[in-house]
């Protein structure tokens, strides 16, 4: 018989992750991960901690429900559940609030990701400090084993920390010197000493230009900026209108054989569409690349996470 019920894609529900990845994720040496995605939100672990991300009460609601039961089964208790409201306007963003668990821990913690140390700090703001999304990218870049990395708009310098550890040179460029300040904690979590290694809290837009005129050139470029924000003097960066500016600007910066990651959490930009900007920019500063999409995430379902795309120049 034919049921009646209408049909549910799988991302109508909210997906668990198996006791059993949770168990990979550990012997891969990694403790910030997602434990669930829905439709109205998602849980992460972060370590000893969990934090719900959820858009409304009765979200709010089910996950931490479904983290109760989730925690039963697969054997691991968060010391500490964080829970944050996701408005859908980003100057509405808050901090997380404590939900259960010690009031009297610190709020700075530290994840590991492929026992690489990154710090979190749950009072710093509505983000705390790593984006797990990106963790295949960070892994694909650990692969390449760059020698010269420009990490721009590189909030807690996530992937300047992983190139560091390769043994490459890093440029870190963020407008917020207390995020870069965060990326020099990060590199000093991972006994990451500084020489080699520069930080500057400035707009990207700026930095690009000065880096080319004095001849400077990366084997490996981050392309990771947000969708709006407001640079020096005011000037406005809106993703969709300027990515492929910022395309061209690096290009210049590009060695031979120079990975660029192209990544966005536009909406609007998926992968095909970054595809189609890279190719376009490709043929306009006569170069030819490889195009790789990042592979996907055991815990991210397709429609979560950024839009990613490595641009590898020959
Ligand atoms: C999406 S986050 C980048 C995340 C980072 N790639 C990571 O994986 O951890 C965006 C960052 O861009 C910075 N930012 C925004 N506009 C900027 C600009 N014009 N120049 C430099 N940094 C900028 C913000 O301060 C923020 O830290």
């Amino acid at each position: 018989m034919k049921s009646s019920l209408p049909h549910r894609p799988f991302i109508h529900f909210t997906s668990w992750l198996k006791p059993a990845q949770r168990t990979a994720f550990e012997l891969a040496g990694t403790t910030a991960h997602r434990i669930a995605s829905g439709p109205g939100g998602w849980v992460e672990r972060l370590g000893d901690d969990a934090m719900i991300s959820h858009k409304d009460d009765a979200s709010l609601d089910e996950l931490t429900l479904g983290l109760e039961n989730w925690a039963a089964e697969s054997g691991w208790q968060p010391a500490r559940v964080f829970a944050r409201f996701l408005p859908l306007k980003s100057d509405e963003r808050i901090s997380p609030i404590l939900r259960s668990g010690d009031a009297a821990l610190p709020l700075k913690t530290v994840v590991t990701e492929a026992s690489t140390r990154y710090g979190l700090d749950f009072a710093a703001g509505y983000s705390h400090g790593l984006f797990l999304d990106q963790r295949a990218n960070r892994a694909l870049l650990r692969s390449f084993q760059p020698k010269r990395v420009l990490n721009t708009f590189a909030y807690t310098c996530s992937f300047s920390v992983v190139a560091a550890m390769c043994g490459a040179e890093t440029v870190s460029v963020d407008l917020s010197k207390k995020s870069l300040d965060r990326g020099r904690e990060n590199f000093a979590l991972n006994g990451i000493a500084e020489a080699g290694h520069q930080f500057y809290a400035d707009d990207v837009l700026d930095i690009i230009p000065r880096l080319a005129k004095r001849g400077e050139k990366f084997d490996a470029i981050i392309l990771d900026p947000p969708t709006f924000s407001r640079g020096n003097k005011g000037r406005r960066w809106q993703v969709e209108q300027h990515f492929e500016e910022l395309i061209n600007a690096a290009m210049e910066l590009a060695m031979p054989k120079c990975a660029i990651l192209l990544s966005t959490n536009c909406t609007k930009l998926d992968p095909a569409t970054l595809e189609r900007n890279a190719r376009f920019c490709a043929k306009l500063n006569r170069r030819t690349a490889a195009y790789v999409r990042t592979g996907s995430l055991p815990d991210f379902p397709p429609t979560h996470g950024a839009s990613t795309l490595w641009m590898n120049l020959r």
